[in-house]
């Protein structure tokens, strides 16, 4: 027998990319290939790549440079990019970094094993098609090996919204949902595996609309409930959702079935109407301080998360200060925010651009906000009851980490419990970005 060949994957970007990379691993696997933490020594060497911000193919070329060398060890190494990156580059990689062998989008996967024959022949493979069928259906794999007890399900992709500073729409293309069945079955897989919690994925989650049994639309709400009646699965989640696709039987779900965790990532971006209208968001301060208020008569303690850019083109201090304003009448408990950067091909690079100094001024205020909230909204928990999905040991004996119904991760006092249970917590104490507690079951 000749020993597996090593793959070594680094991901970049969403959670998206990371159920992607778990993909490429499985189907390699099948061409003989064992995954390996160090790119010294690899086989195989894949870059999953990120496009959504600033100078994402500029790190990916000077990486591919780093990388270049360790031929010189291995002559045999193959070099692949995948992700938005080889989506939105294309063959002009091999071009620039010649010692790239391999270069896959994201709707290509299914097609990985095929490139990867093709490389070891010593060709170029390159496919970044948008084909038809469902790649994660071509991508399906026998392992049955033990899992974390947290998983990720890609259950639709793509985005058909177009804010003006997004390339999502470009690089991972129009929206496509995944039919109900194949979700099902997979989350039942996950579950015989040891999975406990499953966060559903999309570009675009909440505009889910994929195909039921029944031969009808389903939405993401009515998928939720079939998942909820899956036997083991214990905890629901999905993101990232769009304001405008938050319908009422997904809001409702929220107060209404209980594996539904009470946390939610519903972006706002800006706070200013003028700016919103901007980025083509479709949706406007007040209609989003409604949505807000909505959720939150269904579900009175769930934890809101955002994401924001600031100094995007015309952005006045006014505008900003209305997105400081917005932010301290929602209390975000967790958000994401970033300094505008131009993407090439999207409506908004074309536009006047703020100076660089006044971004990051803006960014630091805004993110001293949102620090500050997320603290207080953790302390709040101290003495509380909490449940926790244990997923790995501490770094002390006798302590264990997990996550809380709020995503807050959590380290818990117990020389009994073990991974994958749900145990009840009372809150101790407030860390920077974690909570301690003591096991009170
Ligand atoms: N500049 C800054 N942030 C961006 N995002 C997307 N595109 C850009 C850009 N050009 C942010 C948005 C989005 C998150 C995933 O990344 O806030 O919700
Ligand atoms: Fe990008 Fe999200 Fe807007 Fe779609 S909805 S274009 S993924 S920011």
């Amino acid at each position: 027998m000749t020993a597996p060949k090593k793959l070594f994957v680094k991901t970049y970007g969403c959670q998206m990319n990371v159920y992607d990379s778990e993909r490429m691993v499985e189907a390699l696997g099948e061409s003989g290939y064992v995954e390996t933490d160090t790119p010294e020594g690899a086989d195989m060497i894949l870059l999953n790549t990120c496009h959504i911000r600033e100078k994402a193919a500029e790190k990916v070329y000077s990486e591919l440079g780093r990388l270049k060398a360790l031929k010189l060890d291995n002559p045999d190494l193959k070099i692949g990019v995948a992700g938005c990156v080889a989506q939105a580059e294309g063959r002009e990689i091999m071009r620039r970094q010649p010692a790239v062998d391999l270069v896959v989008g994201p709707q290509s996967y299914h097609r990985l094993a095929e490139l990867e024959a093709r490389a070891q022949t010593g060709k170029k493979a390159i496919d970044t098609d948008f084909p038809e069928e469902d790649k994660f259906e071509k991508l399906k794999s026998r392992p049955k090996a033990k899992r974390a007890p947290a998983a990720f399900l890609t259950v639709q992709e793509g985005c058909d919204k177009f804010c003006a500073f997004c390339v999502v729409p470009y690089t991972r293309g129009a929206e496509v949902s995944r039919p109900v069945d194949r979700i099902l079955q997979e989350a039942r897989e996950l579950v015989e595996r040891g999975v406990r919690e499953i966060t559903l994925l999309g570009q675009n989650v909440n505009a889910y609309h994929g195909t039921g049994h029944d031969d009808t639309e389903w939405s993401l709400a009515r998928l939720i409930w079939a998942l909820d009646k899956v036997d083991g699965l214990e905890r629901i989640r999905f993101t990232t959702s769009h304001p405008n696709d938050m319908t009422d039987d997904l809001i409702e779900a929220h107060g209404t079935c209980s594996k539904l965790m009470p946390y939610l990532h519903l972006p706002v971006q800006a706070g200013s109407d003028k700016i919103l209208k901007r980025m083509n968001r479709s949706h406007t301060r007040e209609s989003y301080m409604r949505l807000i208020e909505r959720i939150r008569e269904a579900r009175p303690d769930i934890l809101l998360s955002g994401d924001f850019i600031v100094g995007f083109p015309e952005e006045t201090e006014e505008d900003f200060e209305a997105t400081l304003d917005l932010i301290r009448t929602v209390r975000f408990g967790q958000a994401y925010s970033f300094k505008y950067s131009t993407r090439p091909g999207t409506p908004a690079a074309e536009r006047d651009q703020l100076p660089e100094d006044i971004k990051t001024e803006r960014l630091h205020r805004l993110q001293n906000l949102l620090a500050q909230q997320q603290k207080s909204i953790q302390d709040e928990m101290v003495g509380k009851t909490v449940n926790v999905l244990l997923e790995r040991e501490g770094r002390f004996a006798g302590q264990m980490v997990g996550k809380s119904e709020y995503l807050h991760a959590v380290h818990v006092n117990t020389e009994t419990a073990k991974v994958g249970d749900i145990c009840q917590v009372r809150i101790t104490q407030s860390n920077r970005n974690s909570l301690n507690g003591d096991l009170i079951s």
